[in-house]
């Protein structure tokens, strides 16, 4: 028998795991692959990793390189120095990167300079803002994938313009969306707004990390002031994320606490499954992340999305998103507009189901793989 094709999958931050988790999976089926998981370690609290190898039941990594934080270029660096010993020692025959984090661009370019195939799982999205970190990892990660796998028809759309052939490009729908799926129920049992004395469907959920919001002190004031009014009416639930809770020593905002148990509730960032449960049973939910506005589309949640643009724009054109920008009155007038069931999201004609988030997209990508290699 031939021997097993050797594929490493790689994860480092918070948002590679939910999608790399169903790949794996799949990949686990089929005898003739081995699939090997590189964590590079971008993310290591337990908060933004180890919960979610819990929660997705992955395997401990078969290798962790254990990067930890840095500035862009050094933790770029310090991927590619530990990346390129693992694929000189393996020599893998396929690396699968995932999303648009610095792991992502770091292990494409590492394996494209030592002509092992890479495949790239939601290529093709784009913001059109360079300001975002994030979008010079997409641009740079296609130009040098191999296998270009994408959750829809605008991401194909983006790399043909960019001269992609077409060959190399295959719609196969959304990895994230297929561990939703799975999880979904589980998840519904955990009631996470029962356990912090919230009450189903009368609470949003605030997410923020992007660096553009949390590292401006001015854009962060305004978001939470915004916050804060809409807090008046309607308790947030806030996990926050590690880069914006060193933000908050020099931001002054109100925090409205009182005997109708309004206001801000901040917490430890949550596991997946705990997570999702959140945003499955809130009103609604504000958030600079891209996979929460796939997420919410899928649960029919409406989405305040605090950002100038999306590199997910079908999540506005057929989902539950708006883009509401970063300004307080803006995001207090969206806000009223949920509740008073005026907001676009509740128009008839949109919630609609994207093209293939159908739970099925990490078989497509195995079965393409299969056709591809073996
Ligand atoms: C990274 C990704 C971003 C993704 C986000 C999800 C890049 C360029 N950015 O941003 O696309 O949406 O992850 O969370 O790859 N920290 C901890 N513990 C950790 C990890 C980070 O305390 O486990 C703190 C450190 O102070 C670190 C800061 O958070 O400096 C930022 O972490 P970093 O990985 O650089 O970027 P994120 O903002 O998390």
């Amino acid at each position: 028998m031939k021997e097993r094709l050797k594929v490493i999958l790689v994860g480092g931050a918070r948002p590679n795991f939910m999608k790399l988790a169903p790949v794996y999976k799949e990949l686990k089926k089929y005898s003739f692959f081995k699939p090997i998981i590189v964590h590079t370690g971008q993310h290591y609290d337990q908060e933004m990793s180890g919960l979610f190898f819990r929660d997705l039941q992955l395997p401990r990594p078969d290798i962790y390189l254990g990067v930890g934080s840095g500035n862009h270029g050094e933790q770029t660096a310090k991927i590619m120095i530990g990346f390129e010993n693992v694929c000189i020692d393996l020599k893998p025959d396929l690396v699968i990167v995932v999303g648009d984090v610095n792991s992502t661009i770091a292990c494409a370019l590492v394996a494209a300079k030592l002509m092992i195939p890479v495949a790239h799982i939601e290529a093709g999205l784009r913001s059109f803002d360079r300001t975002m970190p994030e979008e010079i990892n997409r641009l740079l990660t296609d130009q040098i994938s191999d296998y270009l796998f994408t959750t829809c028809r605008d991401a194909n759309e983006n790399l043909r313009r960019e001269g992609i052939p077409e060959q190399k490009i295959f719609f196969v729908g959304n990895v994230m969306i297929d561990t939703l799926k799975e999880h979904l129920i589980i998840a519904r049992r955990l009631k996470t707004c029962q356990q912090l004395g919230l009450r189903q469907g009368h609470y949003a959920v605030l997410t923020l990390h992007r660096p553009s919001n949390v590292d401006d002190e001015k854009v962060l004031q305004d978001i939470m002031d915004g916050v804060s009014e809409v807090s008046k009416f309607l308790p947030v639930a806030f996990p926050v994320h590690p880069r914006t809770s060193a933000r908050f020593d020099n931001i002054h905002f109100l925090v409205y606490e009182d005997e109708f148990d309004k206001g801000i509730m901040f917490m430890k960032p949550l596991g997946y499954l705990e997570f999702l449960s959140l945003m499955a049973d809130a009103r609604f939910v504000l958030t600079d992340s891209g996979g929460i506005q796939e997420e919410t589309t899928i649960l029919g949640i409406p989405c305040l999305t605090l950002r100038k643009n999306t590199e997910r724009p079908i999540t506005i054109i057929q989902g539950t998103n708006t883009l509401v920008g970063t300004e307080k009155q803006t995001i207090i007038r969206e806000a009223r507009r949920i509740l008073r069931g005026t907001a676009d999201s509740d128009s008839l004609v949109k919630n609609r189901i994207p093209e293939l988030w159908d739970g099925e997209a990490a078989s497509r990508i195995a079965q393409t793989l299969v056709k591809l290699l073996v």
